[in-house]
């Protein structure tokens, strides 16, 4: 059974005031919490790794570069990730395979780079606008799954997260059903290539994501969670999520 993640990217949003609250958000977490994950931008990981020391709330970052160090200007290595107490980062976001014309080799080779530092990798695949429309998505989806993510992938160092490119920020999501089509066919596709691994990789939803439909997205047997875009930035959107994950 795959672990359920609640996890938050706050883009390139927050400040000093919002990384104070996670210390209120990971007091609030029963036993029975999901894991959650919180992704600020780069300048605050070490602050919020440092505000979240030893509770339920574990940070993350938003992006990494493959290599390992060097004259990369504006780029961070996941080492430095790592050092500052963050567990994951995020490769592969839409956002970074549009706006930075990341391809699929690109963010292999940074979810490499993820393990070798010890990090968590949430790789991200999903489908544009008009690729929906022309119903290839299962297809694409698939595609992108194989080609981004290594051969030695594991429940521990990876998770998946599916997010459809025009649900993000848009309030448009995908019905239950197409959910349902998609998950289930990211779980037989990493089944059939990593075994009971693949089986047991937390794969999670995420567009639009809020308190509002939260519950019915968590129906799918196989979303094991959500990364919250939006709803992240205030925590009285984001832990009814969490509830909403938990009581799934
Ligand atoms: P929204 O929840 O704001 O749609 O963003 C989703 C997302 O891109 C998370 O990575």
């Amino acid at each position: 059974m795959a672990r359920k993640l609640a996890a938050g990217n706050w883009k390139m949003n927050g400040d000093l005031a919002l990384v104070d609250g996670l210390a209120t958000l990971a007091g609030n977490q029963s036993t029975d919490a999901p894991q959650i994950v919180i992704c600020p931008p780069h300048t605050l990981l070490a602050q919020a790794a440092k505000a979240c020391e030893n509770s339920a709330v574990e940070i993350g970052g938003q992006d990494c570069r493959a290599e390992a160090k060097g004259a990369y200007t504006g780029d961070i290595a996941a080492s430095m990730i790592a050092e500052t107490g963050a567990t994951h980062v995020i490769v592969g976001h839409s956002e970074r395979r549009d706006g930075h014309h990341e391809t699929n080799p690109d963010i292999r080779a940074k979810a490499q780079a993820a393990w070798a530092a010890g990090l968590t990798a949430i790789l991200c695949i999903g489908e544009s606008e008009a690729e929906r429309e022309g119903s290839d998505t299962l297809t694409i989806i698939a595609d992108q799954l194989q080609a981004s993510l290594p051969d030695n992938a594991t429940a521990e160092n990876t998770v998946i997260a599916y997010e459809p490119i025009w649900a993000i920020g848009t309030g448009k999501v995908p019905t239950l059903a197409q959910i349902i089509e998609t998950h289930d066919m990211l779980r037989a596709e990493l089944t059939a290539r990593l075994g009971d691994e693949g089986a047991k990789i937390t794969l999670l939803y995420g567009g639009s994501v809020k308190p509002t439909n939260a519950a019915e997205i968590f129906q799918a047997e196989n979303v094991n969670g959500a990364l919250v875009g939006g709803a992240s930035l205030k925590p009285t959107d984001f832990q009814p999520i969490i509830d909403a994950l938990a009581a799934s």
